[in-house]
C-alpha cells in the first residue's frame, strides 16, 4: 500500500488520525509540525509569528522533502497549509503518496481551535479562520481520498476507513 499524507484544515484531526493510522498499520509516522518544532527549536506558530508565513512555508517544504526521504515513514500528518503549496503537492506525488483529506465542517474545526491551548496565528478570529477555510477548500479537494469527518467520528474509525478503502 502507498504511503499516506493526511491533510485538511487546522484542528480537523490530522495529528490524531495519523497517529492512530500508524498504530493500526504498525508503521512509523511523522507529524510535520512536530518535526519542524524539533528541527528548529521553535513551533510553526512561533516561526510564523517571528519570521512571517512566507519564511515558514520555505522551512515547511524543506521539512516535508526530508521527511519523505525516509521510506520507513509510511504516514505523515501535514500542517493545515502544507497542501495549499504546489511544491508540496508535487513532492507528495513524486514520492507516490496517497493524499487523504479529512474534510471536517468549519464549525467543528473552529470549536476545537477555540478550545485548544495551541496558538494558531493564522486563525486569530472566526472571520479570518472562515475565510481561510473557504479559500483552501479548492486545494484540499485535489486530494485523492476525501473523507467526511464529523464530531462523532473517532480517530480509530477514521483510520479503519482509510485502511479499508485505500
Ligand atoms: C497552519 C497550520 C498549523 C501549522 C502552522 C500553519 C496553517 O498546523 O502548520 O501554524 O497554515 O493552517 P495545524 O493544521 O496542525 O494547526
Amino acid at each position: 500500500m502507498k504511503r499516506i499524507v493526511i491533510l485538511g484544515f487546522m484542528a480537523c484531526g490530522k495529528t490524531t488520525v495519523a497517529k492512530e493510522l500508524a498504530r493500526q498499520w504498525d508503521c512509523d509516522h511523522v507529524d510535520l509540525d512536530s518535526f519542524i518544532t524539533e528541527r528548529h527549536g521553535r513551533s510553526p506558530a512561533e516561526i510564523i509569528q517571528q519570521d512571517g508565513e512566507e519564511n515558514f512555508r520555505e522551512i515547511e517544504t524543506l521539512a516535508l522533502r526530508d521527511v519523505l526521504q525516509n521510506k520507513d515513514v509510511r504516514v505523515i500528518a501535514l500542517g493545515g497549509g502544507t497542501w495549499t503549496i504546489p511544491a508540496n503537492r508535487t513532492l507528495a506525488a513524486l514520492h507516490d503518496c496517497l493524499s487523504v483529506w479529512l474534510d471536517a465542517p468549519f464549525e467543528l474545526c473552529w470549536k476545537r481551535i477555540k478550545e485548544a491551548r495551541t496558538v494558531r496565528p493564522l486563525a486569530p478570529d472566526r472571520d479570518t479562520a472562515l475565510a481561510r477555510y473557504e479559500s483552501r477548500r479548492g486545494d484540499y479537494a485535489t486530494a485523492e481520498k476525501p473523507i467526511a469527518v464529523d464530531e462523532f467520528d473517532s480517530p480509530e474509525a477514521l483510520a479503519r476507513q482509510i485502511l479499508r478503502e485505500p
